[in-house]
This record gives structure tokens, C-alpha cells and sequence, in this order.
């Protein structure tokens, strides 16, 4: 199977988590993609959806799918989304697609988080990927330094030859070289940098279940 199939089935059986006349959050990123395309076939037994970011809520509205602000919204069964890397106690590195901060604040509304991925975001210890903090632009690099204190390397993403700034009008550093063994310590410890908007590590709010595409079909991790 190729990587995008296995995005396919896993976002295929996390419709199963969708509950019926309810609202749905879904995150950001080409696993969240292959959902969207799905949640569009059962579209009439969901309310509305909530977005992680201004892509997603571009495709689910392609969809005819209603997308709610989430000031509007006091109860969310589940949240659904991909992840860069998820350890199997369900921490996650997130971000990739510079979404984190919008993922996280929805993700803490949901009473459930439904990861899903392809099996080769499966690891053991977390920092492999680069970890994606979203900083205030003044400081990024008070910041960065701060991060490099930590053991990483910071580097501040580009986009075509500028900073790439985030829905929120934020920048990103992206931190190479980190063994992250304690992800809830580490999460904690850089929430606390000033200048820090949110950093990709989803440790105290990890994923309730994965569900992972293997060659042997869909794992699911609880
Ligand atoms: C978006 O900001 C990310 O958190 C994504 O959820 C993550 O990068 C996974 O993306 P893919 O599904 O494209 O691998």
C-alpha cells in the first residue's frame, strides 16, 4: 500500500468515531484531507464541523459542510486529525502543517481526540521530526535561543524566501535534534518561554485513540 493509501483507510475509520447529529472538529493536513473527503459522503448526519485552520475549513465548506466558530460551540464529542509523530501512549509532535495552535485550541473543547496516520508516524521517543513552535514575531529569536539552551536547534520556517506566518499572523520555529523522553515535562517547560504562542507537543492533551495504517490494515492504538 502506498502512504497515501494507508491515509485513505485510516481516514475512512475514523468516520466509525463521528458521532451522528453532532459537531465534529477536524484538523489540518492531508490524513485531515482524506477525512474531510469522507466526512462529505455522511455530511446530512453531522451538524456542522470546526476547523483547525482556514485550509481545512475552506475544503469542508467545498463540501457543503457547515463550519462553526468555535466561540459558538460548548460541546464537541470528537476531534479528529493527523500527527507528525505519536508515541503509542498517544503524545504527539504536531505541526507540520503550521497549524498547531488552532489544533490544540480545538482539540481542547473535544471530549476525545482521534489521531490518525500512517504507521510510520509510529515512535518510540518523539523528536525525530523537527518539533514546530509558533512564536510572536518580536521574538523569535529571544525565543530560539531559549530553545537552543533546551539541546534543539531552532530554525525560523521560510516560505518562499520570507518567514511563513501562521493563520494567526505568528511565525514558526522548528526544532531539530531533540530527544523528547519526558514529553509532558518538555511541553510544560517551553509553554512557560515568553514570546511562546503554542508548541507543538501534544502530551498533557495527547490522542484518547490512534488509528494507524499498516500493510496488516488498521491498528488501533487506546
Ligand atoms: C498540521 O499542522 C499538522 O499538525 C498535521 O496534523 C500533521 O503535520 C500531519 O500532517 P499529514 O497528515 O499531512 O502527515
Amino acid at each position: 500500500m502506498t502512504q497515501d493509501e494507508l491515509k485513505l483507510v485510516v481516514a475512512q475509520a475514523a468516520i466509525a468515531y463521528v458521532v451522528e447529529g453532532e459537531i465534529v472538529g477536524v484538523g489540518t493536513g492531508s490524513t485531515a484531507n482524506f477525512f474531510i473527503d469522507e466526512l462529505a459522503k455522511i455530511k446530512h448526519k453531522v451538524k456542522a464541523a470546526v476547523a483547525s485552520s482556514e485550509v481545512t475549513a475552506a475544503r469542508l465548506r467545498s463540501h457543503g459542510i457547515t463550519v462553526l466558530d468555535l466561540n459558538e460551540v460548548t460541546s464537541m464529542p470528537v476531534y479528529i486529525d493527523g500527527a507528525d509523530e505519536i508515541t503509542p501512549q498517544g503524545a504527539m509532535i504536531k505541526g507540520g502543517g503550521a497549524a498547531l495552535t488552532r489544533e490544540k485550541i480545538v482539540a481542547s473543547v473535544a471530549e476525545k481526540f482521534v489521531c490518525i496516520a500512517d504507521g510510520s508516524k509510529l515512535v518510540d521517543v518523539l523528536g525525530k521530526f523537527p518539533l514546530p513552535v509558533e512564536v510572536i514575531p518580536m521574538s523569535h529569536a529571544v525565543v530560539a535561543r531559549k530553545l537552543n539552551a533546551l539541546g534543539g536547534e531552532a530554525r525560523l520556517r521560510m516560505k518562499d524566501g520570507e518567514p511563513l506566518l501562521t493563520d494567526n499572523g505568528n511565525m514558526i520555529l522548528d526544532v531539530h535534534g531533540m530527544q523528547i523522553l519526558d514529553p509532558l515535562t518538555m511541553e510544560a517547560e517551553i509553554n512557560n518561554i515568553v514570546g511562546v504562542v503554542t508548541v507543538g507537543l501534544f502530551a498533557r492533551q495527547g490522542a484518547n485513540v490512534c488509528l494507524l495504517g499498516t500493510a496488516e490494515g488498521v491498528k488501533t492504538l487506546q
